[in-house]
């Protein structure tokens, strides 16, 4: 409530002119309380709901609740510990890149609060996975399961995506519970590419096999896990080259999906480039989850993302078949109370 009637037009007032400015304080403060011990457990009181009901065992991790923070809100990994004081049950983090870019010029991100929903052409701004990952040596650990979502950086021609994309694992890989392999972002000239069946499969197949190793060499018995995140933009037909790829390179699950190139549901006219995320997405992200739910029978877990926006559409998403869910657009809108209304319907 306090939220949405005096947080959020403060800082949207203040961010009019690019809404950056809000997305970056935000951060700043949670990077801030990230560092207090008792300023997390203030904001866990405040914000968290709790319930043993709520959690989940998936690919060998345990979630305390089924409802995370989808990639690219904190891009650099800065804000984790307060990130999983507002209750999620896990966090996405990234998407990084081997190397340190700045992204587009801004602004680049642009708020349609009537449809609740943006338009974002962030292209990967990030420090890159070294400067993160030194980073994150120094940084305490959230208690939550933390995933990293990896890109390819702008400048790696698309030939050498594949060494981009391990350069960026191999520093990340004792700060990730999980990895998230993004192919999705229509911010990166090609990187869509990469969700056709042949470069997906090479590429998750060099992925695959870089955990293997890395957990052979540490003496773990199983690797962690690799999931991939598709467009809600790719035909059937493309979605069933994507399924037979994560089977065959044993990819542990798929999240569906990223923001759209499509601009149904939009009813403020924009000519606004990049991709669209929030309220509009939602009809065709939850097909997609229905879709690969459907042909992957429970051979793979798939997480809902996309327009979820409380309980009625996080019950839709379950009801197709996903695992978990990821939210970003409505964490944006209607603060974290987005994800303790859905959790305490979920265990009602
Ligand atoms: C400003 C902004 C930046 C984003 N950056 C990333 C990113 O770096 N990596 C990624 O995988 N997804 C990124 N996304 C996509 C979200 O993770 C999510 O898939 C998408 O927004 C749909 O969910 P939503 O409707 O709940 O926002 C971004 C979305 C927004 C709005």
């Amino acid at each position: 409530m306090l939220f949405k009637s005096l947080v959020r037009p403060v800082m949207f007032t203040l961010s009019a002119q690019d809404p950056e400015i809000a997305h970056h304080w935000v951060i700043d403060q949670l990077a801030f309380a990230s560092r207090y011990p008792l300023l997390l457990k203030l904001i866990e009181a405040a914000s968290a709901y709790k319930s043993p009901a709520l959690g989940r065992n998936l690919f060998g991790i345990h979630f305390p609740n089924p409802i995370g923070l989808a990639g690219g809100l904190d891009k650099n990994g800065l804000a984790l510990p307060a990130l999983a004081a507002l209750g999620f049950g896990f966090l996405e983090a990234g998407t990084v890149t081997r190397h340190k870019q700045p992204g587009n010029d801004r602004p680049r991100i642009f708020r349609y609060l009537a449809d609740s929903a943006m338009i974002n052409r962030m292209g990967f701004p990030n420090d890159g996975a070294d400067e993160v990952a030194a980073r994150l040596a120094h940084l305490p650990r959230p208690s939550i399961p933390v995933g990293w979502s990896l890109g390819k950086s702008k400048i790696t021609p698309q030939e050498e995506a594949i060494d981009d994309y391990l350069y960026s694992l191999r520093k990340l890989y004792d700060f990730s519970d999980f990895f998230t392999i993004n192919v999705s972002s229509p911010n990166t000239p090609g990187l869509r590419t990469l969700q056709d069946k042949e470069p997906l499969d090479r590429l998750l197949q060099a992925i695959v096999q870089e955990t293997e190793q890395i957990a052979e060499m540490t003496g773990r018995v199983t690797s962690k896990p690799v999931l991939v995140k598709i467009a809600p933009d790719l035909t059937e037909g493309q979605m069933d080259d994507v399924i037979e790829v994560c089977l065959a390179r044993n990819v542990r699950g798929i999240i569906a999906t990223n923001t759209t190139l499509s601009r149904t549901g939009l009813h403020r006219q924009s000519s606004e480039m990049g991709g669209l995320s929030g309220w509009p997405l939602f009809p065709r992200s939850l097909e997609v989850v229905q879709y690969l739910c459907k042909k992957l029978n429970g051979a793979l877990p798939v997480i809902g993302v996309g327009g979820i926006f409380g309980p009625d559409e996080a019950k839709r998403m379950f009801d197709a078949g996903a695992s978990l869910l990821q939210v970003y657009t409505s964490f944006i809108y209607e603060g974290p109370g987005v994800v303790k209304r859905i959790n305490k319907s979920l265990v009602r």
